[in-house]
């Protein structure tokens, strides 16, 4: 049985939750082509999706003509993933294994793309944790072939403490990667090792939560060169890196 992970503890709530907060259509608009772009760019067609979540990224790329391999460890996630699927007449392939332990199951370069995304890694809390996720990510990366990753820019969660604590003074966009209007996310506790976020939604009060690591400015990018990536480009909101961003993307060359 896979491990519990401190912020692995997705209730059968936030799970019901999670395509209402993330609102799929907005968050293709938001992300405005740019999977497809740097997917492109880098000549992938295999697809390695290390978080599958409710299947909203890879279900897109499946029916925009890319092999995708879907992962993830949470079987409500997965049983969410499948429902989707059958809805939208497509077919999942389906694979259940921990990011830490990738390097046993899969083939060496055995995809052009990974994808890590939805501010996933943050639900490792580990150094050595993250980077051996990372590497595993690396292991499985043909040469030339890339890692989409991205992040929540918990810099601004960490230096606003205060006041988004004191004075309810939290806001994002929800134009970029959770976009949707019937359920928001909050931090409703805030150090400098854990974020604990709520999920609440406002048609019906039910509330979900996560306690997730809150990556320092920089820290993703430092952990992700230490795992071999040599060339990583970054972005904020898709676009120019940018620290009041609210989330950033990399890009990450093998
Ligand atoms: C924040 S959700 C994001 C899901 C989806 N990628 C999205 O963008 O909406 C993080 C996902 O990563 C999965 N996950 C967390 N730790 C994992 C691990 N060690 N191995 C595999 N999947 C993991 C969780 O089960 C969850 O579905």
């Amino acid at each position: 049985m896979a491990p519990i992970y401190p912020g692995n503890y997705n209730s059968k709530i936030l799970v019901e939750m999670w395509s209402d907060f993330i609102d799929w259509g907005k968050r293709r608009k938001g992300e405005n082509g740019f999977l497809i772009r740097q997917l492109k760019r880098f000549n992938c067609k295999r697809v390695f999706d290390a978080c599958l979540g409710d299947g909203a990224d890879s279900l897109y790329l499946i029916k925009e003509g890319l092999e995708v391999t879907s992962n993830d460890i949470d079987k409500l996630f997965i049983e969410k993933a499948k429902s989707h699927a059958k809805d939208a007449g497509v077919n999942l392939n389906i694979t259940e294994f921990d990011w830490l332990e990738l390097d046993k199951h899969l083939e060496k370069e055995s995809f052009d793309a990974v994808l890590c995304l939805g501010n996933s890694l943050t639900y490792l809390f580990e150094r050595k944790e993250q980077l051996k996720a990372l590497k595993n990510f690396y292991h499985i990366l043909r040469k030339g072939g890339i890692l989409i990753i991205d992040e929540r820019n918990y810099q601004q969660l960490l230096d606003k403490r205060k006041e988004i604590l004191e004075e309810g003074k939290f806001s994002y966009s929800r134009k970029y990667v959770y976009c949707g209007d019937k359920v928001h996310g909050e931090p409703v506790e805030i150090s400098d090792d854990k974020v604990k976020m709520q999920y609440t939604d406002e048609r019906t009060g039910k509330k979900g939560y996560l306690i997730l690591y809150p990556f320092k400015k920089n820290e993703l990018l430092q952990l992700i060169k230490e795992s071999g990536f040599k060339k990583v480009e970054k972005f904020s909101d898709y676009k120019t890196a940018d620290p009041l961003a609210d989330f950033h993307q990399y890009v990450c060359v093998k």
